[in-house]
Parts: C-alpha cells; sequence; structure tokens
C-alpha cells in the first residue's frame, strides 16, 4: 500500500531580482516525521518557510498538501488546512501581556471551525497553551507585557501561537536560535510531545547538535538548491554539504 506523502514540494522556486533564494526544490514529507532544514546564511531556508506558508509566491514549482496544490492559495487559507508557521524574528503585541497575544490564533477561522467548547475560555485556553510551552503559572509569567519578556520566553509565545492553531504541519524557523542550551533542553521536551500527538514538524535549525538528536531526516540547503536529503548521520557525511559549511565557517 502506498500511502500519499503529507506534504510535496516539486520543483519549487522563488526568485527575487536576481538572487534565486529558492531553486527547483523538490522532496517529499511523510505524515509523523520530523525534518530538519539545514544550510548556511541566506541558503533559501526561511524563503522555502515563506513559499509554504504562502507569505511569498512562488515563481514557479508545486506544493501539494493533502493531495491538493495549496500553492496558489493565500496564507490564510492555508492555515485554515492546518499548516501553521513561526518567524525566525519573533514579532509579538509587545504592548499587550503574553497571553493577550494569543487572541491572533485563538479567534482564527481555524480553531472556531473546530469542534467542541474547548476554546470557549479564550483567556484560559491562552494560560492552558502558555503553560504547556514552559510559561510557569505560579510566576504569572503570562501576565508580563511580551516587550518584558526575555527571548525564551518569546520564543515559546511563538510556539504557543503555532499550537494553538491545531495544525498538523509545524513549521519551526530557528526556534532554538537565541536560546541557551538549558533553554532549549527544556523545548525538545514540547517538541517531542508534539510529535507523539501525531503532528509532523519542519525543523529549520543552525543548531545542528540539538537537531540531529531530534529530526528523522535532514535536507541541507546551499545557495537556493537541495543539495542532500537523508538521515541525519549521512547527510554531514557529503562532501557539498561538508563544503557548504566550511565555506561559511
Ligand atoms: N523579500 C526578499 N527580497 C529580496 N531578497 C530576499 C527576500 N527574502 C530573501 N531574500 C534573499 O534570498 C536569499 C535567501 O534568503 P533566506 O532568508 O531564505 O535565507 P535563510 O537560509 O533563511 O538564511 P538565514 O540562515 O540567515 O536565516 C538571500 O540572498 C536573501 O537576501
Ligand atoms: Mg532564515
Amino acid at each position: 500500500m502506498t500511502v500519499t506523502p503529507l506534504l510535496q514540494i516539486s520543483k519549487l522556486s522563488k526568485s527575487f531580482g536576481g538572487v534565486q533564494a529558492v531553486s527547483q526544490v523538490s522532496f517529499d514529507l511523510n505524515e509523523g516525521e520530523l525534518l530538519g532544514v539545514i544550510g548556511p546564511n541566506g541558503s533559501g531556508k526561511t524563503t522555502l518557510v515563506n513559499l509554504i506558508s504562502r507569505f511569498v509566491k512562488p515563481s514557479s514549482g508545486k506544493v501539494i498538501y493533502k493531495g491538493r496544490p495549496i500553492h496558489s492559495l493565500p496564507a490564510y487559507k492555508i492555515v485554515r488546512l492546518g499548516i501553521a508557521r513561526t518567524f525566525q524574528m519573533v514579532r509579538p503585541f509587545y504592548q499587550l501581556p503574553a497571553y493577550k497575544n494569543m487572541i491572533i490564533p485563538l479567534f482564527s477561522p481555524r480553531v472556531k471551525g473546530l469542534v467542541g467548547g474547548k476554546y470557549g475560555d479564550r483567556d484560559a485556553v491562552a494560560l492552558d497553551l502558555l503553560e504547556e510551552v514552559g510559561f510557569e503559572r505560579d510566576a504569572h509569567v503570562a501576565y508580563k507585557i511580551a516587550g518584558a519578556l526575555p527571548q525564551g520566553y518569546l520564543k515559546r509565545l511563538e510556539l504557543a501561537k503555532a499550537i494553538a492553531l491545531e495544525p498538523d504541519l509545524i513549521i519551526l524557523d530557528e526556534l532554538f536560535s537565541g536560546l541557551s542550551l538549558a533553554e532549549v533542553a527544556s523545548i525538545v521536551p514540547i517538541i517531542e510531545k508534539l510529535r507523539l500527538q501525531g503532528k509532523t514538524i519542519i525543523m529549520i535549525e543552525h543548531r545542528l547538535k540539538e537537531l540531529f538528536k531530534i529530526a528523522d531526516r535532514i535536507i541541507v540547503m546551499n545557495y537556493g538548491e537541495k543539495i542532500a536529503d537523508g538521515p541525519s548521520s549521512e547527510v554531514m557525511e557529503q562532501d557539498e554539504v561538508k563544503n557548504a559549511y566550511l565555506g561559511t565557517e
């Protein structure tokens, strides 16, 4: 029996003027997989996420999700279909308390359309979700204004906003960047829990050591192209990958 991949990317390309940010990238992603995407700065990783979540329109190529082309849909429809992403640059409403930042996803049509009264009291749901990603309830961190929170909590807030959308596919763009080893270690179990819940995850990361511990598979990007795709232990052994990394360090 063949299983249709959750996501099928086919010859996806994006150029900005003369810059070929993403070039003819193809890959499949199966349900429940945790895919790591790595590559030097400027290699096209964020653009790839932007193309899937349709924050950026592809120049050419296809994105098929659950068997259906989505590359022509607007971003809000992609969210409704169950794809959520976090941003490399966190952009909360700095003047609002952390839990009030959860309003946007919790009032989205995606959440409204989900069954049950679970989302009845949205403030309570916001506080629960933030606790799930490590906002200690006893310390009342969720009530602090976002602008007063350190980077670690802002990254957790990003994650909570994505989880609130009850996505099937979660794309995390450098969730670990700017975090201490201890903070990363405390977020890893949250990601592992999402996997146990059956979520499919794409993680763009520069923190290779931490990523390799949890990823099933790694794609390596360089100058907009996919130069490797396979188990983490194998991709780093490839000469082209070594060169791409040595060239930037
Ligand atoms: N909106 C844009 N307009 C013009 N050029 C862009 C735009 N977005 C990205 N680029 C260019 O496309 C290339 C890929 O950028 P992208 O942000 O996707 O790389 P990245 O792999 O995410 O890098 P980093 O590791 O630094 O986050 C870069 O040359 C970048 O300058
Ligand atoms: Mg990026």
